[in-house]
């Protein structure tokens, strides 16, 4: 596996490159998350790159930019282990510069559930998506629907700029008990491990009501709220896949969503029903 922390050494490697190259970014501290995504473009595409970069832009005054879990070396190997055929860390001087064009979220759509806590949180997702895609050059790019949000801004700003990707959308990974994967999980101490559960377990509430016929938002988040209701909720709601609140569930069409605190940790996740 051939590692790259330099932009233009990285651009002459890609010169040399033939067939379809998929790309994962990610900002690190890899899980099994991380590793299905990588798993997916290995299994569609001649080449897959993974970017790691714990991107300054996307995190709000007092987040965990600082504390954001570092764990270079066991990314390596996951990485070389996986067959990654180029792991691209480039650092953050050379991906901003000081004077640059604004990139903006639309705002309808980015200040509202995960936005809406974290104003310009997603300003600076698509701020650095944009710029490792004119770098990469992919033929597809892989993220995650656990983080749905990302996801549709992601799926938007390609659609509206007519970059000329594919954009993959990978299920969630969860753990064995259903606590889905995240690289901030590992904040948790075993109590609130625990604790934390009851989020995934809230989705598994709304589901099996939705299979006794119930479809209403409102009776779903009521539903999902009685059972999470001694961690600290930031939102659950049930929007349509251009993110759109609605009264009902649409089949194949709908996303249920929640972001909670357990202790000082926020954790979020969802199910595509
Ligand atoms: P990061 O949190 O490292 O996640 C990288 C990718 O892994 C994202 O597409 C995310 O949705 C996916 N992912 C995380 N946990 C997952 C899980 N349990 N199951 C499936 N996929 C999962 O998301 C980011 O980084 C950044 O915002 C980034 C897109 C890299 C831009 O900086």
């Amino acid at each position: 596996m051939k590692i790259f922390d330099n932009i233009q050494d990285f651009i002459e490697y890609e010169k040399g490159l033939k067939g379809s190259i998929g790309f994962v970014p990610t900002m690190g501290a890899l899980h099994n998350g991380h590793l299905s995504l990588i798993q997916n473009s290995i299994n569609d595409n001649d080449i897959t790159i993974v970017s790691i970069f714990i991107n300054p832009t996307q995190f709000l005054e007092g987040e965990d930019l600082d504390k954001y879990p570092k764990r270079l070396e066991a990314d390596k190997k996951i990485c070389s282990l996986a067959g990654v055929d180029a792991l691209f860390i480039p650092n953050t001087d050379e991906i901003y510069s000081k004077i640059e064009p604004t990139i903006l979220a639309p705002s309808q759509k980015a200040y509202i559930l995960e936005g809406y806590k974290r104003p310009g949180h997603f300003d600076g997702v698509l701020r650095v998506v944009l710029k490792l895609l004119n770098i990469v050059s992919p033929t597809r790019a892989y993220f995650g629907k656990k983080d749905a949000q990302q996801l549709y801004l992601i799926k938007n700003m390609v659609s509206s700029l007519f970059l000329h990707v594919e954009i993959v959308a990978c299920e969630i990974v969860r753990e064995n008990d259903g606590l889905a994967l995240s690289s901030r999980n590992i904040y948790l101490n075993q109590d609130e491990r625990q604790r934390a559960l009851k989020i995934s377990k809230s989705l598994k509430i709304a589901s099996k009501a939705m299979m006794k016929n119930e479809f209403n938002s409102q009776n779903l988040k009521r539903l999902m709220k009685e059972s999470i209701d001694d961690l600290e909720i930031e939102y659950i709601e049930v929007v349509d896949r251009n993110f759109d609140k609605i009264d009902n569930i649409e089949l194949n069409n709908s996303i249920i969503l929640v972001a909670a605190k357990v202790g000082s940790t926020r954790l979020i996740d969802n199910i595509w029903v």
